[in-house]
């Protein structure tokens, strides 16, 4: 079925008013469009768990750096509201940039800690932006549940970190990252790979999936398991620019020195103007 699309923020909060007072429940699947598989399992998941799906498609302008792919970033909205009601989203809320930043807007929800290293360090004022429309969001769609991907693992831990300190009473669901057949993970900016760097961005994955080999088989060292990454990195990717190999601890993204509990090792490397991310759990 063709889903509804709601421009208005009062028109969203309207409709939002209207189910909860009905008793049925809401989930949000917040995205910036271009959807792929990945965006429609996160629909998918948020179908078996609510009456209503509200996706919501906003390419989000203040959590990109100004020298970042803002203005390139792709959109395909027809498709992308043709995709939702492919997999029985019923309400896609695209609202408008001056409608959520209207001028003078001078309030941010910041979270501490867990935005300073990885994808924080590289990418300073990113998540405070994430953070920002996420609660916006949040506050206009009053959902039940908020769905969001493994693939960006930094972004959902310090979501969630943010819907818990905020007392917001929302289930946060993580679902896992979909992978193309050759294992590189989906992601709307995979479009933008030449074909050369399309094939050596397979690279990411091989070098993940070694280092899980490694801890399997017993490693404990996180220097030896990021130099065998780098290497695979280095060999298979030679265009690739490695930004950071990481390993930190799976909760608190801490880095880690020895493998003890939970670890996740995370990555991002850029082929010419794109910056590819992916992660696994280690242990
Ligand atoms: P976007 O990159 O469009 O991603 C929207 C959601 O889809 C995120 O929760 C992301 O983790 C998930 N996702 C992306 N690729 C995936 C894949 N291959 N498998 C599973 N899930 C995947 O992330 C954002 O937008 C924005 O930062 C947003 C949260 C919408 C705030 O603007």
């Amino acid at each position: 079925m063709k889903p509804t699309v709601i421009r208005s923020i009062k028109s969203q909060q309207k409709l939002s008013r209207q189910i909860i007072a009905s008793g049925k429940t809401i989930a949000i699947v917040p995205t910036m469009g271009f959807l792929h598989d990945g965006h429609l399992s996160l629909i998918k998941k948020a179908k078996v768990k609510a009456d209503l799906v509200v996706t919501t498609i906003f390419v989000n302008p203040t959590q990109f750096a100004p020298h970042e792919d803002f203005d390139r970033y792709p959109r395909d909205t027809k498709n992308d509201i043709r995709k939702i009601g492919s997999v029985g989203g019923q309400i896609v809320f695209m609202p408008r940039a001056d409608e959520i930043y209207p001028d003078n807007f001078q309030s941010w929800v910041v979270v501490d800690k867990l935005t300073g290293l990885l994808e924080g360090a590289s990418r300073p004022n990113h998540f405070r932006g994430v953070t920002t429309i996420v609660s916006k969001l949040y506050n206009i769609v009053r959902p039940d549940y908020a769905i969001f991907g493994m693939k960006d693992y930094q972004q959902a831990m310090v979501l969630k970190r943010m819907t818990s300190d905020l007392n917001w009473p929302i289930k946060f669901i993580i679902a896992p990252t979909v992978r193309e057949p050759d294992g590189l993970a989906m992601s709307s900016r995979n479009k933008y790979l030449s074909g050369a760097h399309r094939s050596e961005a397979t690279a990411l994955i091989k070098a993940l999936r070694f280092g899980r080999k490694m801890v399997r088989a017993g490693e404990m060292s996180a220097s030896e398991i990021k130099r065998e990454m780098k290497k695979i990195i280095t060999k298979s990717a030679p265009s690739g620019l490695i930004d950071y190999i990481t390993l930190t601890d799976m909760d608190s993204l801490e880095t880690v020195r020895n493998i003890r509990g939970k670890t996740v090792a995370s990555l991002a490397v850029k082929f010419g103007k794109v910056r590819l991310i992916d992660n696994i759990l280690l242990k």
